[in-house]
């Protein structure tokens, strides 16, 4: 197998969501798991590396300094079917929203919250993405990833993953040692659908639907998340930018004692989770920005690129809004995105 081309000094503004201009010192479009396993081989052990998938879940503050592998394995199927589940599988480097989307063509339910999440089949595990109550890890089967260090591969089930609230092994002790090529998941016949979380039933019964099918509940994520969501292709932005800080119950009545309507969620271990939106909107930040990086006017959790925006802009932008919550809520915030 060729080894494929490696392109130097690449832009990677049209590769990151935020839309930031820096450049890798090399890149490289990686199309199916030999390809992947020859650069891998041929690359120093420590040089710098970093996979990229759909570049919705990075920020960029400065050039890379080594190779950039751009994930572009691709490929659905359904896999085995029996009488209560279908296992589906998709190459890492597929769009996570077609392949929701794809489930759906197929007749099958599971994925649906999930719809309009922007990013990779391969990236979601790594932060086990979630949104309107379903977690990617709720239909996980099983994902294959390569070893970087000898290029071996290995099946990791829903376990060796340790998914937890957008985190994972990958994320963890096994961070930057493996490169994940596919993932499976599990998908019910027997469909139980999620409409508990916020506005997915009001939005439904805004569509006129009482009995709702999969097909619907993934067509009412799309409409709350295009209302409330910048579209990155319009505004430069990568979802979230803090995961919601999970704090101790002590912390969270402290808060309440002066904002009793902080919204708040039972998380593992008899801690609340907060929601940082509300805690960096409550500190004056939404709508506001520093230079051109800028705090969404509908969603105080989206930073944005207001155009022509760095790395390092938005880096500040984030500390401000990190002291600001500390000094008023005595809460620390975790960055979502990956910072480069
Ligand atoms: N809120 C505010 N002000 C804001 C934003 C939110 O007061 O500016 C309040 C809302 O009113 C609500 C609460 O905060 O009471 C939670 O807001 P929302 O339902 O919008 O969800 P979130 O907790 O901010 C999480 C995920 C999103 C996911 C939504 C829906 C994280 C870090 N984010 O956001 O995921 O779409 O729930 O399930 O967990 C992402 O990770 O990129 C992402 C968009």
């Amino acid at each position: 197998m060729l080894k494929p081309p490696i392109a130097a000094h690449f832009n990677l503004q049209s590769y990151n969501t935020f839309g930031i201009a820096t450049h890798a010192k090399r890149f490289v479009a990686i199309d199916c798991f030999e390809s992947l396993r020859s650069v891998l081989l041929a690359e120093e052990k420590n040089s710098p590396r970093f996979i990229l998938g759909g570049g919705s879940n990075i920020l960029l503050t400065q050039d890379f300094p080594g190779l950039v592998m751009r994930m572009e394995i691709m490929g659905k199927r359904i896999v085995a079917r029996d009488d209560t589940v279908t296992i589906v599988e998709a190459g890492a480097g597929e769009n996570w929203h077609e392949f929701v989307r794809w489930t759906l063509d197929q007749g099958l339910a599971g994925l649906e919250n999930l719809s309009l999440i922007p990013g990779t089949v391969g990236a979601a595990p790594i932060q086990n993405i979630g949104a309107y109550g379903v977690e990617m890890k709720d239909t996980f089967q099983s994902l294959i990833a390569i070893d970087v260090s000898d290029g071996s591969l290995k099946t990791f089930n829903r376990e060796e993953c340790e998914f937890a609230y957008r985190d994972s092994v990958f994320k963890d002790g096994l961070k930057d040692r493996y490169v994940i090529t596919q993932a499976s998941f599990c998908l019910p016949h027997k469909v139980r659908l999620h409409l508990d979380y916020g506005e997915v039933r009001t939005e439904l019964s805004h569509m006129n639907i009482s009995e709702p099918r999969s097909l619907d509940v993934s067509n009412a994520v799309c409409n709350i998340r295009k209302r409330k969501l910048p579209d990155p292709t319009v505004i430069g932005n990568a979802g979230s930018f803090f995961k919601n800080p999970i704090v101790e119950r002590d912390v969270l009545t402290r808060i309440q004692t002066h904002h009793a309507q902080v919204p708040h969620y039972a998380a593992p271990d008899n801690k609340a989770k907060l929601a940082a939106g509300w805690l960096i909107e409550q500190c004056g930040w939404k709508g506001k920005s520093i230079g051109h990086a800028g705090v969404h006017e509908q969603h105080a959790l989206v930073l944005v690129n207001r155009g022509g925006a760095t790395g390092t802009e938005l880096l500040a932008l984030a500390r401000a809004i990190q002291t600001s919550v500390m000094e008023k809520f005595g809460v620390a915030l975790e960055p979502e995105p990956k910072i480069i």
